[in-house]
């Protein structure tokens, strides 16, 4: 373990050390703590822990090293080489979840109330899209969905609707992979006293640090490209009023039960380790089988950011470091070909998810988002015949081998 004053300058070095706190029997690795609770000296030790006067973990709902680790990690990530507004090394908190829709369940219901609004962008991860459209109207919360790369258009609906309290950023897009501004929709949002929450699960912090353009909370699926080996079920929140975090977010999380577990904190942290060097081979990946794909006869469209065809290239470019490993794309013959495309893949895996080593090949509208109703997916670009594709980091001339073959 690095002395805690040895300052890290490369995102790679704290990838693999930040977060370690030194084990007291000298295990290398933080051991998973499968421990539901902790042990108290005296009864008077358990009133100070309970009232904060003490340090130190209490019942696992609440809190476990294993999970700090994992936690501490996400934080030194997100705010690496992010100053606050003074100019100081942003600090942020990070509170792990038992999945991605647990993490956005606690920030939803510890930000918002009956009669708040959230204004969103089109084309969100299936699961999100109907929290919004099923459950959320239930609490009293609605969402206005809109185009929010018209900046217009999205300061019209902030100045329309005072009820707006968030707006809920997922960019790049599941599975459009169309790209917001961050920075331009945050200063927007600043200016009407509204809070903004981004999804950073497809961009990971290695290729987008949401937090440098002012945002209030970072919201992760770790399931994905930050465990990186499709291993766990994860979620992340991260927040920057550590205060509002400490207080009203952490009482919400540990009384709705969405907390992770040890096992899972304990894969998460092995696999963030390598996170620099695995986001660099899927973004190499997937720029050469999106340029494959592109110039294919048997493709009609792909969308990739690192192609200047689409439409958010210059977005992408603008907040990102590299246009990531997600891709999607069209086969001139539709939903058939497409079926038949993915039934005749080898190597390549026909699953859900994302951000796996291993090359995932899925279809949107009757995987992911087959809850979204057909008008609704197909006004957001989400087609029958689209095709999802989480590029791996295997030889990338297999990867075009077995695509080859498939068309
Ligand atoms: C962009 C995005 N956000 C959130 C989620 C939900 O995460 P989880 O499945 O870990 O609950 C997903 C899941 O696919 C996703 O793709």
């Amino acid at each position: 373990m690095p002395s805690t004053n040895f300052p890290l300058s490369g995102f790679g070095s704290v990838a693999v050390h930040s977060g370690h706190t030194a084990d007291g029997n000298y295990a290398h690795l933080t051991p998973i703590y499968a421990s539901s609770t902790y042990v108290f000296d005296t009864a008077e030790q358990g009133a100070r822990r309970f009232n904060g006067e003490e340090k130190g973990y209490i019942y696992s709902r609440w809190g476990n090293p294993t999970m700090t680790e994992a936690e501490q990690k996400i934080s030194a990530l997100e705010s690496f080489g992010v100053k606050d507004v003074p100019g100081n090394p942003l600090q942020v908190k990070t509170i792990l979840h038992a999945s991605g829709m647990a993490a956005l369940s606690t920030l939803i219901i510890s930000t918002l109330k009956a009669g708040d609004k959230i204004l969103s962008h089109y084309s969100l991860y299936g699961g999100t899209q109907e929290l919004i459209d099923k459950v959320l109207p239930g609490l009293g919360i609605e969402a206005i969905i809109t185009d929010l790369r018209d900046l217009n258009l999205a300061e019209e609906e902030m100045k329309k609707d005072p009820s707006i309290k968030m707006i809920y950023l997922e960019t790049p897009a599941n599975p459009t992979i169309q790209c917001v501004d961050i920075e331009e929709l945050s200063k927007l949002a600043r200016h009407h006293e509204i809070k903004v929450a981004v999804d950073n699960t497809f961009a990971t912090p290695y290729l987008q640090q949401p937090f440098k353009y002012g945002v209030d909370y970072v919201f992760h699926s770790t399931t994905k490209f930050l465990n990186g080996h499709g291993t766990a079920i994860g979620g992340a929140l991260v927040g920057r009023d550590i205060a509002f975090m400490n207080e009203r977010v952490t009482k919400v999380h540990r009384l709705l039960g969405g907390n992770s577990n040890p096992f899972d904190a304990y894969l998460l942290t092995q696999g963030m380790k390598t996170l620099e060097i695995r986001m660099e081979r899927h973004c190499h990946n997937a720029m050469e089988v999106a340029a494959f794909l592109e110039q294919h006869p048997a493709v009609s469209k792909v969308n990739y950011l690192g192609l200047t065809s689409h439409p958010d290239h210059a977005t992408a470019m603008k907040q990102m470091s590299h246009p990531g490993g997600m891709l999607s794309f069209e086969l001139k013959g539709g939903l058939n070909e497409g079926k038949k495309f993915i039934d005749k893949l080898q190597m390549c895996i026909r699953a859900v998810s994302l951000g796996t080593c291993d090359s995932l090949i899925s279809h949107p509208a009757s995987m992911t988002h087959f809850g979204v109703p057909k008008e609704k997916r197909e006004k957001y670009g989400i087609t029958d015949g689209l095709i999802r594709m989480s590029v791996g980091i295997e030889n990338v001339l297999d990867i075009i081998k077995d695509l080859e073959q498939s068309l």
